[in-house]
């Protein structure tokens, strides 16, 4: 889940543990406070230049999108792209999830392995609009597809479907060019109230979700699903499908990256 929780104590305590050893190493008669000071500077300037390359890779892949969706509009009487939205992780999330999954707690670790620092989601109102939206995207040379992972073909077992890429796109500065993972989720209209849904309700119950919360989501999980699977043979009443070539589903390209993989 993309919200940390604060009573899972793993992390809080992971967190505690380095403030104490770090503490042990101040209070010495001979810590050099000129030092640390130092440190904690240069890692707050990285960040701050991470968090604007990845606004701007957030950009980059939402003028692509835009673009797309523009062309659509006025060249078609269709565009199968319904709603675009972006965040940029926080710095206070960025670091939970640096600490929670271990490892050095430099900029150019973390972001070798926390992947969703860049987020943009779509959504579509058709499972086959999905597919197709990431397929082109996927075709632009300039953006590489890291990793597939395809929760409409295969939901995760609480009924969560999308379709997540992480893809990296370059961002031209002045001295050099930057490669920045973005995460993509694809989603219809309903995949996406589903799991807003239940990103609120385990947000409120964090781990207690009551019984009948459960089977109501599991419940509503299916009739999402059952209402994809109606609207798509409606939709080519609609705008019948183009030949579309490769898909992603169909032949995922291998991932360059070895942290994430298909399921
Ligand atoms: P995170 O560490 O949470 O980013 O997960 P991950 O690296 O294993 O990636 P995954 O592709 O499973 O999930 C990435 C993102 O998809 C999350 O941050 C959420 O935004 C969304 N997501 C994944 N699973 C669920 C879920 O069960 N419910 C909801 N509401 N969203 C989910
Ligand atoms: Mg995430």
């Amino acid at each position: 889940m993309a919200t940390p929780d604060p009573q899972d104590d793993q992390w809080q305590d992971r967190v505690r543990e380095m403030v104490a050893t770090r503490q042990d190493e101040l209070t010495r008669p001979d810590a050099d406070q000129g030092l640390f000071a130092a440190q904690i500077k240069q890692v707050h300037d990285e960040l701050i230049q991470l968090r604007m390359h990845y606004q701007f890779g957030i950009d980059e892949v939402q003028t692509k999108v835009n673009i797309l969706r523009q062309e659509f509009e006025q060249i078609h009487d269709y565009s199968p792209i319904e709603h675009v939205r972006s965040r940029l992780k926080s710095t206070e999330s960025l670091i939970e999830k640096a600490v929670r999954t271990g490892g050095e707690m430099t900029v150019p670790a973390i972001r070798a392995r926390v992947h969703d620092i860049a987020g943009v989601r779509i959504t579509c109102s058709f499972v086959s609009d999905v597919y197709w939206i990431a397929d082109m995207l996927r075709r632009q040379p300039d953006l590489e597809t890291l990793t597939v992972k395809d929760y409409i073909a295969e939901p995760k077992p609480n009924g969560y479907r999308s379709l997540h890429l992480i893809v990296r796109v370059p961002v031209f500065l002045s001295e050099h060019t930057e490669y920045v993972p973005v995460e993509l989720q694809l989603r219809t209209i309903a995949m996406d109230f589903w799991a807003s849904t239940e990103h609120k309700l385990s947000y409120k119950y964090r781990k207690n979700l009551p019984g009948r919360l459960r089977a109501e989501l599991d419940d509503a999980a299916r009739v999402a699903a059952d209402l994809d699977e109606r609207m798509e043979r409606m939709r080519d009443e609609i705008r019948p499908m183009p030949d579309r070539g490769e898909t992603v589903s169909a032949s995922p390209s291998p991932p360059a990256s070895p942290s994430h993989s298909s399921p």
